[in-house]
């Protein structure tokens, strides 16, 4: 297993180029299932997620083809209606290809999930949506059995703004029968490039970015060359690791619109964050202030942001409150940053970080994604070595992260002590 060796303490400097989203360029991959005629992706990051997305489009029985960041999808065979627990497993977002199977096949046998590391996550969101379009849903060994005679449009109200259970009824309704209102739908940015995605293909769509969302179904879907937005998330982390090594990144291809909140807070902070051309500079210009934050839907702060904060925090002097509202159990990245020395205290769904402590170099592993993230961001402001277990977890979500950070000065490398 790779690992992150990081010698700690250095100012970073430089640009960075930020890729395409993992979490929009996932549901837009699914999407194609609803055509049959060839469709072409750009600015799809080249990431571990990605390639079980593609797996699993190819055992459905699509035809994939791959040029870096470019992804063509072909009809291949007829297509099949099961997503198997091998892939499922492996990456929850593949439950994605149920709307689209459904809308295609009038049936989809799709593994359920299971557990995760950040919470129990369950699907029941995306179940109850598709039994108010007519779909009967049964679970049988393992595995979520869902059919219809005939999808139908609903008015589906979504008891919390999910964006896995809104991209999946939105490519469900995309062919059903008639209209498709959701209501309390999800606002994040992804949404709004999925349902570009679609309009796109035909579909009629109205209110994406907003909390009601209508989708006219149509009978066919043409296929459609679609460009991926930015990672607001991957643009984030870059941010904090500016702040947290008092250093110097211009980050190219971003948007900052998508991450509205995490500019205003880390501004607040003292961070200098300033738009220049085809990019953002975000410098250290001054000692920076603990600032609290609480997790929320879009346009609120991401959750998927929380580790990272907290790893900044952890190193500015002072007292401030981070709260997690949108998952129960995602703070397995403080065990491992008091490894490094931080004082963080617990407290339900809030870790209170009493920041300043000089973080120093250790081992730490790992447990998830965003949680890997945080432990990168401590271990460059950390003195001395580091080493970051499990960094196929990373690999899930960041693009050749090591490799943009060696770049602007960061003294990391990757590791693999078995071979
Ligand atoms: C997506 C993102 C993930 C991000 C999360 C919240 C992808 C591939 N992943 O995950 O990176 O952290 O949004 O911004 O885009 N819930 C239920 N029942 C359901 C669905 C969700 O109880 O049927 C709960 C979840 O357990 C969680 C909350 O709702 O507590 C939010 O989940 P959701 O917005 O669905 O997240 P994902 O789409 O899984």
């Amino acid at each position: 297993m790779d690992q992150f060796e990081i010698v700690g303490g250095r100012k970073i400097k430089g640009t960075v180029k930020i890729s395409g989203s993992k979490n929009a360029a996932l549901p837009c991959l699914f999407a194609t299932l609803l055509t049959d005629e060839p469709c072409q992706l750009d600015h799809v990051p080249q990431l571990d997620d990605i390639d079980i997305a593609i797996k699993l489009l190819v055992v459905l029985g699509k035809q994939v083809t791959r040029d870096r960041d470019q992804v063509v999808i072909t009809h291949g065979t007829n297509l099949t209606g099961k997503a198997p627990y091998e892939l499922v497993r492996r990456m929850r977002a593949s439950v994605l290809v149920m709307g689209p199977l459904l809308a295609r096949m009038g049936r989809a046998r799709v593994s359920l999930p299971g557990g995760c590391a950040i919470g129990a996550r369950p699907i029941n969101y995306h179940l109850e949506g598709f039994k108010r379009m007519g779909v009967k849903i049964e679970i049988e060994e393992g595995y979520v059995k869902a059919g219809c005679d005939s999808l139908k449009g609903a008015v589906i109200s979504l008891p919390y703004p999910s964006v896995g259970a809104t991209e999946n009824l939105m490519m469900a309704a995309a062919l059903a029968k008639g209209e498709t209102v959701i209501q309390k739908a999800a606002r994040e940015p992804e949404i709004v490039d999925l349902g570009r995605m679609l309009m796109g293909m035909g579909v009629p769509i109205e209110g994406l970015g907003s909390s009601r969302i209508k989708i006219t179904g149509v009978s066919t879907l043409s296929g459609v060359n679609h460009r991926v937005i930015p990672d607001r998330i991957e643009t984030g982390t870059f941010l904090i690791a500016a702040a947290v090594t008092k250093g110097d990144l211009t980050l190219k291809g971003v948007d900052l619109s998508h991450l509205d909140d995490v500019v205003q807070v880390l501004r607040k902070s003292g961070l200098s964050i300033k738009e220049v051309e085809g990019g953002v500079r975000a410098r250290w210009v001054k000692k920076l202030k603990p600032i609290d934050v609480a997790t929320a839907v879009y346009p609120g702060f991401p959750t998927d942001m929380q580790a990272q904060w907290i790893a900044l925090m952890s190193v500015i002097p002072g007292r401030c409150r981070v709260r997690e509202t949108v998952f129960e159990n995602r703070f397995l990245h403080v065990q491992e940053l008091f490894r490094f020395g931080a004082d963080i205290h617990l407290d339900g769904r809030d870790a209170i970080i009493h920041g300043g402590t000089h973080l120093s170099g250790c081992s730490v592993m790992a447990s998830d994604l965003r949680a890997g993230a945080a432990l990168v961001l401590a271990g460059l402001a950390a003195k001395g070595k580091s080493t970051i277990l499990r960094v196929y977890h990373l690999d899930r979500g960041y693009e050749q992260m090591e490799v943009k950070l060696r770049k602007c000065g960061a003294q990391i490398r990757r590791t693999n002590p078995v071979k």
